[in-house]
């Protein structure tokens, strides 16, 4: 019998304890990342995937939270260097935040889920003194491989204390796409605390509420992202540990992501660009509810959208298939109904993920060999934040006549004309590039 229901549910905020309530249940959903063998279909776990904003401190979070050790498990699939598109982002970040955070006397970076040590790694080539912290034992490995010294642990409020006392303190932490996936924010903030050096600041990058909202990428809410952060709620987080949000920048990953620089309050100067997008932020209404059933609204009939597109061309005989098993891909195929009959495959190159199913619906994930040896006449582009990376190395899939379906920030058929490349606006419309 597949399992129904999560350790935690979450009537409550997560961050100020506010009761709250969801603005959009996308129903039954499985773990995103959790590819399984059909051996394990009897044995699925399933929760509903509800999202709410909570009025009294501004943070979107999930109802209900899955727990951590059926998220992130030894064998956890996820490798950062697997795109091309990642590994150029985190070579620049490593390069820029040494450059700016790290520039002085013997420096200590420590970084928070450091996964395969994309970014690390440059740290240990720089000769810069660093750590590396994730939970996922193979991940661990790879990076140590890589001369990235790692400690495999949850960052935690002990964490950031242990490491303090056996390293000393870090002048600058760095976490990217990691504090979402954290249950509960206020011990990893702790930790922070517990860690950083008096005048250290605290870079986290994560994918941004702004462009959640105004792409209608609802397909980055699952079970993994417990958080989607605007800086109006992480203003009010952070707060609470005398911290505060000093720079930030927009960043195109994961369809628009913003970069943000914490120090401990009163250390640094704060920005213009803090208060900018502090003030585009209420302009936009992302400090109010009805933003948010506004945005439901627009949820639903995306998914009624590309039901009816992929039903059309069902009707056609036309080859469907998909592109890219991501974790995104999981909530829009069990969200929308779609197994299958409608999406015959989805081809990715992860290795770990060939010849597994997608969660819930039980779609093949196939290498892309399958892919290019008989192109389908469509394929749904799931991995659309690589869009640029996939378009330029898919020509030959443009001369044999197919198209991409895309469906954020609306449904149809992809020009390959398209220039979706347009500079990263956390407001605007969506990034595509990477
Ligand atoms: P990712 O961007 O991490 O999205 P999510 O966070 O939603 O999982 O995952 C991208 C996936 O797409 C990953 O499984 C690799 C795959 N992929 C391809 O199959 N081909 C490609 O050319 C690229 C860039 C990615
Ligand atoms: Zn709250």
């Amino acid at each position: 019998m597949p399992v129904v229901g999560a350790r935690f549910a979450m009537p409550a905020c997560r961050v100020c304890s506010q009761s709250i309530a969801p603005f959009i249940s996308l129903g039954r959903m499985p773990v995103a990342n959790a590819f399984l063998r059909r051996e394990a279909f009897a044995d699925e776990f399933f929760f509903n995937l509800a999202v709410a904003f909570c009025p009294a401190c501004g943070m979107v979070q999930l109802t209900e939270q899955v727990d951590r050790d059926r998220l992130f498990h030894p064998d956890y699939a996820y490798f950062s260097s697997l795109s091309a598109g990642m590994v150029r982002h985190f070579t620049s970040y490593a390069e820029q935040v040494l450059r700016e955070h790290a520039s002085g006397d013997d420096p200590f970076i420590v970084e928070i889920g450091s996964n395969d040590g994309i970014a690390c790694r440059h740290f240990s080539a720089a000769g810069v003194r660093h750590l590396g912290v994730d939970p996922s034992e193979n991940v661990c490995a790879v990076a140590r491989a890589k001369g990235v010294q790692t400690l495999c642990r949850f960052f935690d409020e002990e964490a950031g204390s242990d490491i303090r006392r056996d390293f000393g303190p870090a002048d600058l932490i760095v976490s990217a796409n990691v504090i979402t996936h954290v249950p509960d924010l206020h011990t990893l903030v702790r930790g922070v605390c517990n860690l950083l050096s008096e005048r250290g600041v605290f870079v986290i990058e994560e994918p941004y509420l702004g462009s959640i909202v105004s792409n209608t990428a609802y397909d980055q809410f699952y079970a993994e992202h417990g958080y989607y952060f605007s800086l109006l709620a992480l203003t009010s987080l952070f707060a609470r540990h005398e911290l505060e949000v000093v720079d930030l920048s927009a960043q195109p990953t994961h369809g628009g992501s913003m970069r943000y620089v914490v120090a401990r309050r009163g250390q640094r100067a704060v920005s213009q660009a803090v208060e900018d997008l502090r003030a585009r932020e209420r302009e936009s209404g992302l400090h109010q509810h009805a933003t948010y059933e506004a945005f439901a609204g627009r949820i639903l009939h995306s998914r009624d959208a590309l039901r009816s597109l992929l039903g059309e061309l069902k009707r056609a005989n036309r080859r469907v298939t998909g592109y890219g098993a991501t974790a995104k891909s999981t909530t829009v195929t069990n969200f929308c109904g779609l197994g299958p009959d409608d999406i015959e495959y989805i081809c990715d190159t992860t290795p770990g993920k060939q010849g597994t199913f997608s969660p819930g619906m039980h779609i093949p994930v196939v290498a892309p060999d399958g892919f290019h040896a008989r192109y389908p006449d469509h394929a749904v582009l799931f991995a659309w934040n690589h869009c640029a990376e996939i378009v330029a190395k898919e020509q030959g899939f443009r001369a044999a006549g197919g198209s991409f379906i895309e469906y954020v920030p609306s449904v149809g058929l992809m020009s390959w004309d398209r220039d979706g490349l347009a500079a990263p606006s956390p407001t605007g419309p969506a990034t595509r590039d990477s």
